[in-house]
């Protein structure tokens, strides 16, 4: 994506032009809705069972309130971030989106140039519709990579995807814990996406009506587990390497001691991604991994799971500063950066917020959608007078929906 100045002077009209019509990430919502098939949007918007995790995210976010000080001495807001030993332009860490490319086609290597051009870290999955070393390739300061283990045959499969990320020149690795068995996503299962996608006349009929999604295909191409092809037979079509997936079972089969063999192999900072509790942080500590991910996956697993807000106070008064401490699930602002960071997370990682914005708007919407939470971050920290995400680190929060170690069953640590 090397733009001429022409077309630079045309990304930035566009941009300005955004910034007034779509001021906020939920102003996307409706617009990715009418762009993409319904069923890419149900994908990218539902979550598991009656959705109730989901909803709990954003309410719980909405929750806290924080105390706002005046008089403090003037200094300029700054949002970077230091994550990993790296400065980052924010913390703002975008997240691994599995089958991206079916929601906007190319999705994974325009959410890479993205990273690379605007300096945040950007995690592609490993279900992600590039290959990590394409991603590296891209934005080789920026890439991270997420790593759904394959348990069968003692993790062949895990590992080999570990020492390509490390050859590929990923900087940091996540390991995702939380799908212990696949969810029960009823828009998924209502659409005739699980437990494999059956192209329907409705489904066709849905792409016919999307020009803009169906052009971006003809561009692209058809999107495909980039990451899965070398364990297939050579030009695999998308039933063989779904099939792949699923009698693997992805990400199913992790323990701590799956852990400590990543933490072995992976020399560079290594996060868990998907802790909820804890004990289950306490046991990353011990795993001798360097953080975690306060994650419920966007609400698509766990249905009763509370929201990862409600829990990250406990999850970091637990590890005190033995760990990074990232969150997502719900973040869809910059204010609900400052608040993520006001209750101890070190940074956050946004998934829908940036498809939204590049179902909605195409290639540069992910750009857009950086812009939003980056210029929220800085209005909200002037406007508290943290100023910086240090300062934000010492807000007073009012946060009434948050665990107590208590009601984890720990009273000490
Ligand atoms: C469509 C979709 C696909 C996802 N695929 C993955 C994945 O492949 N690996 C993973 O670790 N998390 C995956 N997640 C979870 C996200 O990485 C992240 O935890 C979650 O989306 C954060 O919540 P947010 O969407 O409210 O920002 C996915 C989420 C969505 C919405």
């Amino acid at each position: 994506m090397n733009l001429g100045g022409r077309e630079v002077g045309s990304r930035q009209s566009r941009l300005a032009k955004w910034s007034m019509r779509y001021p906020t990430v939920a102003d996307l919502v409706e617009p990715a809705r009418r762009r993409i098939p319904y069923f890419a949007f149900d994908f990218l918007k539902g979550g598991t069972g009656d959705e109730l995790s989901c909803e709990r995210n954003y309410r719980a976010i909405r929750e806290v309130e924080l105390a706002p000080r005046y008089g403090g001495p003037i200094s300029s807001v700054d949002i970077r971030a230091t994550m990993f030993g790296r400065e980052l332009a924010s913390p703002v860490v975008i997240s691994p989106i599995g089958m991206d490319g079916a929601i906007w086609p190319g999705a994974t290597r325009i959410l890479a140039a993205t990273a690379r051009d605007l300096g945040i870290a950007y995690m592609p999955s490993t279900m992600a519709t590039a290959s990590i070393e394409e991603v590296a390739g891209i934005a080789p300061d920026n890439a991270w990579f997420q790593l759904y283990a394959f348990a069968d045959n003692d993790h062949d499969v895990s590992f080999d995807l570990v020492r390509r990320a490390e050859k590929a020149g990923a900087g940091v690795l996540a390991l995702t814990v939380d799908i212990p068995s696949p969810p029960r996503r009823v828009r998924d299962m209502r659409n005739g996406l699980l437990p494999k996608m059956k192209l329907t006349p409705e489904k066709i009929l849905a792409m016919l009506s999307r020009p803009a999604w169906l052009s971006a295909v003809a561009r692209e191409g058809m999107p495909t587990l980039a990451n899965i092809r070398p364990y297939c037979t050579p030009g695999a079509g998308r039933d063989e390497l779904e099939a792949f997936v699923r009698n693997n079972k992805a990400g199913a089969g992790v323990t701590w001691d799956t852990v400590r063999r990543i933490r072995d192999l992976w020399k560079k900072p290594l996060l868990v991604k998907g802790i909820m509790h804890p004990a289950d942080a306490l046991e990353a500590v011990a795993a001798g991994v360097d953080g975690i991910v306060v994650s419920n996956h966007g609400g698509r697993q766990f249905d009763p799971s509370p929201a990862t807000i409600d829990v990250l106070p406990a999850i970091r008064a637990a590890v005190g500063d033995k760990l990074t401490v990232l969150m997502d699930s719900g973040v869809m602002s910059g204010t609900d950066v400052v608040k993520a960071i006001a209750c101890g997370a070190d940074g956050v990682l946004v998934g829908r917020a940036f498809m939204y914005g590049l179902a909605a708007l195409g290639t540069d919407g992910a750009r857009h959608v950086a812009h939003i939470l980056h210029e929220e971050l800085r209005v909200a920290l002037a406007q508290s007078g943290a100023d910086t995400l240090e300062g934000a680190r010492q807000l007073a929060v009012r946060h009434p929906g948050a665990w107590s170690l208590a009601e984890f069953g720990i009273q000490d640590v």
